[in-house]
This record gives structure tokens, C-alpha cells and sequence, in this order.
């Protein structure tokens, strides 16, 4: 039990509701700040990859009324209607613009008119009834984890727009280096998984036991500066790097750096959220594929950590630093858009597992060897589109969280999954090497 589940189950059904309706007022007033542009800022699809803002925002209002609201409060839909328009499996993200959505306006007041019935309904649901959806308040914690994810999201699409002046930025502890830059794990059973966090995705559970040998983990995320050796060492024009996929990858779209990278004479630049500025070589490398990780690592004579392997060195706690929530506090790690950006390597010494790995959360989602596959004796709840159509060799795992991801939507447990060639999303990586 986390010390947040802990405080939950202290506080009572009417405490638990206060914290739900604190969290519920926080994602919203975030969704909003993300959305508080010009019209056609809002309606432009800047990017094939990504919806237009304006249909994130009215998505998550169509997800809180859908379950909160039909599944849980039993009220009649809204606007049926428009259903079709907000299912994320309905029409492929390049065909939204030409829907009949909402318009920014329409969709501000479809979310606000949801999310007033959603406290009506919290206040009189009953959130120690035994069903799942109920109890403990699981449902709220879908709608909130799903907001918080789609304003992350956002947050991708605002940086894919290259529009400056639209996301703040904020304040980072420095790095430090490490004496010793990768961490010997021993052999040995652990448990993967969870059955206990309160809000835990079907896909993170149940809890099992798994044996690994021996194994070498790098403390801190690979940061800009190593991977800029590669680059510079011609990482990119040598297929013994490449998987053969990944090679026709590069290829086929003339890949020779990370994304939003350009070289000017000597000097590496980057842009981020419409501002250009050197590449920092202390930052974790983001906005790599998960193809540019894995040759990378395979560069360097190593390679990228099974997932089970990153979730070990995690300690077998909610958080590697132990059970606290990192809530508002800064101490552990960087986490909930403080800094529009990853921090230094090292900059979070108190956020360190029981082992000494570092930066496990926040920073950047780590890419892992691992394909987004069911536990042993997974059960899909509360729907098959959350994670079960997405199981197989198509997609490999993420974990961690990185530096836009809010705590509230993040553990050791927590997986996320996306195609190899994808770069828009917030992601890094570290190495690993077996034991000889
Ligand atoms: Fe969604």
C-alpha cells in the first residue's frame, strides 16, 4: 500500500472524495492552460500524428460522461450524437479535422456541463460499494489518469505546432555525474506488477514472480551528450547498428538525428516549443524512436532493458525512492510539466532506488527491449480498448514517465507502449548489459 492509498483508506469514503474533487479541478485547470490559444490553434491539425487540440479537449469530457456519468451515475447521454465523433478508435487521427467536431467554445462548455454532473455524482456514489468500477474510486482515477494523459499528449502536438510563447517553462536542480555510470543488479526473484495500488491499470496486473540473472543497468538515462557521439561517430550511416526494419527506417525518411535536431557548422540546435537553443549534453536524449535507442545501445556494445529488468531496478516499491507520492514535492523527480523539459543527468541523487538507479521516474519515458504483451493471468478491465487490442508484437513498451507526465498518472508498475518509429512523444532511454 502507498502512502497515498494509505491516506485514502485513513480519510474515509468522504475524504477520498474531497482528494478526487481537488484532482479532478487540478486536470482540468491543466487541459485548460493547454488549450488557452487562438481558435485556429485549436482547430489546425499540426501534425498528421495528432488529433487537433480541440478534439482532446472534447474527448475527455466524452470519457468522464461515458464513464462516470452513463456507467457509474446512470444519467441519459448529453449529446449522443457526438459520440462517434470523440471514439479514439472510430475515425484514424488524420481524418479528425474533417469531422464535424465541436468548436473550441462548444467543446469548453460540453466539458464543463459533464464535469458538473460528475460532482453531483460523486458526491452520492457510495465508494466502498464492491464493484470494481466503485470502489476506492476507480473510476474517477480512469477519468483523471485519461486527462492527464491527453493533456500530455497536448503537449506533444504544442511542441510538434514549433508555436513559441504557448508553454511555460520552469526551474531544474542542477546534474551531478556519477562515479560510477552503470549499477550491478544481482540475480535473483522479484515481483513484477502489482495487485495493491489503488488506481493500477488491468495491464499492471496481477503481481507475479520472475526470476532474472545477473545484470548491469546504466544509473542515469543516456543524455544528449553521449548519444551525440554516435551521431557524430556516423551512428546513423552504419547498418551493424541497425536492426534491419529500423535501417529501412532511416532510410526511407532520411533520419540523421533526433527529432527537432539541426546542425549548424559544429553546433547541434534543437527546437522546443517554438524557441531554438544548443543541445544541452548534461540533459537525457529525447524524442528518439525506439529503433534509434536500440542501435544506439547496440553502438555502445550494450542493449536496452527488458522491461522487467527497468521494473526491478525500480526496488519493488510504487516509487524507487519508496511509497511516498511525489505529489507537489520536487525532491524525487521530475514529474508534472515543472520544466518544459527533461532534467540534467544526476539531478535527482534522492529519488535513487534501493539499488542506486536514478531518474527511473519522470525525464523521459524509457524505451524498453520489451513488446507490450498480458501478464500472466491478466484480466481486462474495465474495457478491451484500454490495453488488450494492443497486445502483440507491434508495440514496445515505455516506462517511467517523462518530465510532462503528472504524478498522479505514473508508478513503477505503469506501462505504456507505442510503435518503434514513433519520436513526437517524450522519450529517451537507458542501456543495460547482461553478466558474462
Ligand atoms: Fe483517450
Amino acid at each position: 500500500m502507498t502512502d497515498l492509498d494509505a491516506a485514502l483508506a485513513a480519510a474515509g469514503p468522504t475524504g477520498l472524495k474531497e482528494r478526487i474533487a481537488a484532482e479532478l479541478a487540478a486536470v482540468r485547470e491543466r487541459s485548460l492552460a493547454y488549450t488557452d490559444a487562438d481558435d485556429d490553434m485549436l482547430v489546425r491539425q499540426h501534425s498528421l500524428l495528432m488529433s487537433p487540440l480541440v478534439w482532446d479537449l472534447a474527448h475527455v469530457g466524452n470519457y468522464e460522461e461515458l464513464w462516470v456519468l452513463r456507467e457509474v451515475g446512470g444519467i441519459e447521454p448529453l449529446r449522443p450524437e457526438i459520440d462517434h465523433l470523440y471514439d479514439a478508435f472510430k475515425y484514424p487521427r488524420k481524418d479528425r479535422p474533417s469531422l464535424p467536431l465541436l468548436d473550441p467554445a462548444e467543446a469548453r462548455k460540453y466539458i464543463s456541463g459533464v464535469r458538473g454532473r460528475v460532482l453531483d455524482v460523486l458526491d452520492r456514489v457510495d465508494l466502498t460499494a464492491p464493484d470494481p468500477l466503485r470502489s476506492g474510486g476507480y473510476v474517477f482515477g480512469l477519468v483523471l489518469q485519461h486527462e492527464h494523459q491527453h493533456d500530455e499528449t497536448m503537449l506533444a502536438t504544442l511542441q510538434l505546432s514549433r508555436r513559441p510563447g504557448l508553454v511555460r517553462d520552469g526551474e531544474l536542480p542542477p546534474g551531478r555525474p556519477a562515479a560510477d555510470p552503470e549499477v550491478h543488479i544481482p540475480a535473483g526473484v522479484f515481483t513484477m506488477g502489482t495487485d495493491t495500488v489503488a488506481w493500477a491499470y488491468d495491464n499492471e496486473r496481477p503481481a507475479h514472480r520472475l526470476y532474472l540473472p545477473g545484470y548491469r543497468i546504466d544509473r542515469h538515462p543516456v543524455t544528449n551528450g553521449a548519444y551525440l557521439e554516435f551521431v557524430e561517430d556516423g551512428g546513423y550511416r552504419d547498418p551493424r547498428w541497425w536492426l534491419p526494419q529500423g535501417w529501412e527506417w532511416v532510410e526511407r525518411n532520411g533520419v540523421e538525428a533526433p527529432l527537432f535536431w539541426t546542425r549548424d557548422g559544429d553546433v547541434w540546435w534543437r527546437v522546443r516549443f517554438g524557441r531554438e537553443e544548443p543541445v544541452p549534453p548534461e540533459e537525457p536524449v529525447q524524442h528518439v524512436s525506439w529503433y534509434e535507442a536500440d542501435a544506439y545501445a547496440r553502438w555502445a556494445g550494450k542493449r536496452l532493458p527488458t522491461e522487467a529488468e527497468w521494473e526491478k531496478a525500480c526496488g519493488g516499491r510504487t516509487y524507487p525512492w519508496g511509497e511516498a507520492d511525489p505529489g507537489h514535492h520536487g525532491r524525487w523527480a521530475n514529474l508534472g510539466h515543472r520544466a518544459a523539459r527533461p532534467a540534467p543527468a544526476g539531478a535527482f541523487p534522492d529519488g535513487a532506488s534501493p539499488y542506486g538507479v536514478e531518474q527511473l521516474i519522470g525525464d523521459v519515458w524509457e524505451w524498453t527491449d520489451s513488446w507490450f504483451q498480458p501478464y500472466p493471468g491478466y484480466r481486462c478491465f474495465p474495457y478491451e480498448e484500454y490495453s488488450k487490442v494492443f497486445f502483440g508484437e507491434t508495440h514496445r513498451v515505455l516506462r517511467g514517465g517523462s518530465w510532462a507526465t503528472h504524478p498522479s498518472a505514473v508508478r513503477t508498475t505503469f506501462r505504456n507502449w507505442d510503435y518503434p518509429f514513433r519520436r513526437q512523444i517524450f522519450a529517451g532511454f537507458r542501456c543495460a548489459r547482461s553478466e558474462e
